[in-house]
C-alpha cells in the first residue's frame, strides 16, 4: 500500500500541529455556542475524530454521507446523497467538516442541503484545499493545509475505496490510477 504513495505531503505530526491550531480558533469562535459538527462521511472520519478532540468546547455531533467520485480521480459531478443527518439543526450553528475541497460540487451540494434545515450559522472547515481546481462557487471558513493539484491520498482519503487508513497524507502514483 505505501509503495503506491509517489510522495508524502503531509506529515503525521504536520497534520496533528495543524489540527491542534483549526481546534483553537474554532473553540474561541464557537465559545458559549455548543455548536453541533456535520462530518461528511466517509473521507473526513480521520479529520473529525481529531477535530473534535482539538475543540475543548461542549459541542454536538452528527454525519451526513454524499457520493461524487465512483473509482475514478474526477468528480463525476452528480453528487448523491446517502444518509441525511438524524439531528434537527434548526436554528443551531453548524460546522462542517470535510476531508477536501476541490472541484466545490461536493460542499456546494451539502451546503444547500443544509441551508434548507435553516441552521442559526453555518460554516465550512476543510483540512485540505486545492482552490486550483474549483469549479462551483463555494470558499471554506477554514482550510487545513491549501495543495496543490494533484491525486492525495490517506487520512481518510480514497481512491477506490483503498488507503484511507494510511497515517499521513500522500501523493497517489499515477501509474496506479492509470492501469
Ligand atoms: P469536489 O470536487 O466535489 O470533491 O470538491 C470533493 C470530494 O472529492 C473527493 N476528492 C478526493 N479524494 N483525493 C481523494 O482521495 C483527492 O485528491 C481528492 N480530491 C477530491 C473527496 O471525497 C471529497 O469529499
Ligand atoms: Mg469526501
Amino acid at each position: 500500500m505505501h509503495n503506491d504513495i509517489a510522495e508524502i505531503l503531509i506529515t503525521e505530526k504536520e497534520l496533528q500541529s495543524r489540527i491542534a491550531e483549526l481546534g483553537k480558533e474554532v473553540a474561541k469562535d464557537y465559545e458559549g455556542k455548543t455548536p453541533i459538527f456535520v462530518g461528511v462521511l466517509k473521507g473526513a472520519i480521520m479529520f473529525f475524530a481529531d477535530m473534535v478532540r482539538a475543540t475543548p468546547i461542549p459541542c454536538e455531533y452528527d454525519f451526513m454521507a454524499v457520493s461524487s467520485y465512483g473509482a475514478g480521480t474526477i468528480s463525476s459531478g452528480k453528487i448523491n446523497l446517502i444518509k441525511d443527518l438524524s439531528a434537527d439543526i434548526k436554528g443551531r450553528h453548524v460546522v462542517i467538516l470535510e476531508d477536501i475541497l476541490d472541484t466545490g460540487n461536493t460542499l456546494r451540494f451539502v451546503v444547500d442541503h443544509l441551508m434548507e434545515k435553516e441552521p442559526a450559522s453555518l460554516k465550512i472547515c476543510a483540512l485540505l484545499d486545492k482552490p486550483s481546481r474549483r469549479t462551483a462557487p463555494i470558499e471554506a471558513d477554514y482550510v487545513g493545509f491549501t495543495i496543490p493539484n494533484q491525486f492525495v491520498v490517506g487520512y481518510g482519503l480514497d481512491y477506490d475505496e483503498i488507503y484511507r487508513n494510511i497515517p499521513y497524507v500522500g501523493i497517489l502514483k499515477p501509474e496506479v490510477y492509470k492501469k
